[in-house]
């Protein structure tokens, strides 16, 4: 079987059988895939254009990531980023700011745009093809920006209380109350940066986003990996890749 029809075995014998993303850079001409996914994961409030995923494409081909289905050629998940100075959420006011800031000629950080998927399984194909790159490119850490769906019905139930208290309070395994920071703590962006008050609108969120730190597995020996072909150090990120929640 080849590597782009392998497919995931259902639970049952007879259950259904579902593809293996496979993940890779973007091009232009994933363009129409990509408005289709974006579609399906944003309001039309949230929504970005073709023109600007052509951009961002066009600006960061080497951090522009997608996960499609290899039988239908589906976008299942996409994740633009942009390099940033590390201090860049000092000043930014919004998701705007953050995304449309200037691009450093050196930095070792990240700031994610977007992120869409329909999977958890399409994230991880994506982190997993993107991590050996990111060590050979020399990439440290990398910043997202989540909302946090749970607040605004935690507030009604809890009033008084600060959105601060929210985005640090502790749940089951020591993991965040909020669903969207939990996911992000699976995956590695356990830290949090800062809270701005008017990021994204996001009725659920009140418009408050987060901005996470997540830190490349290994990056910490940046001199050995740097130069290094990536198929060579995929096997060492695959180990240190955080494990799905
Ligand atoms: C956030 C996102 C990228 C995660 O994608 P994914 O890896 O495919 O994972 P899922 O969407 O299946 O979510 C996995 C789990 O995370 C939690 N979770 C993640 N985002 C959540 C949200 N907005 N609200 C509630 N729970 C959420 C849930 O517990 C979910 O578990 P479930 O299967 O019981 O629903 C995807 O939901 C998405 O595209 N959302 C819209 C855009 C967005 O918010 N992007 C991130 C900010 S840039």
């Amino acid at each position: 079987m080849s590597s782009s029809t392998r497919l995931l075995s259902g639970a049952a014998s007879n259950a259904p059988l579902a593809a293996v993303p496979v993940a890779r850079f973007l091009t232009l001409d994933d363009i129409p895939a990509l408005v289709a996914l974006e579609a399906e994961k944003w309001t039309s409030e949230q929504v970005a254009s073709g023109d600007e995923m052509a951009e961002r494409i066009a600006c960061h081909p080497d951090l522009s990531l997608g996960a499609f289905c290899p039988v239908t050629g589906k976008a299942m998940a996409s994740l633009f980023m942009k390099p940033v100075v590390s201090s860049f959420w000092e000043h930014a006011r919004d998701w705007r700011d953050c995304a449309m800031g200037a691009t450093p000629l050196r930095t070792s950080s990240l700031f994610g745009i977007s992120l869409s998927s329909t999977g958890p399984e399409c994230v991880a194909a994506m982190f997993a093809f993107f991590w050996p790159h990111a060590l050979a490119a020399g990439w440290r850490h990398v910043y997202l920006g989540s909302p946090i769906p749970g607040w605004r019905d935690w507030q009604a139930r809890h009033p008084g209380r600060s959105v601060n208290e929210y985005v640090l309070s502790k749940g089951v395994r020591g993991l965040p109350i909020d669903p969207q920071l939990r996911y992000y703590a699976g995956r590695g962006f356990k830290e949090v940066v800062c809270i701005k008050r008017d990021y994204f609108p996001h009725a659920a969120s009140r418009n408050v986003g987060v901005i996470l730190r997540g830190t490349v597995p290994l990056s910490r020996w940046t001199p050995v990996w740097r130069g290094l072909k990536p198929a060579n150090t995929r096997q060492f990120t695959q180990w240190f890749t955080p494990r799905l929640s």
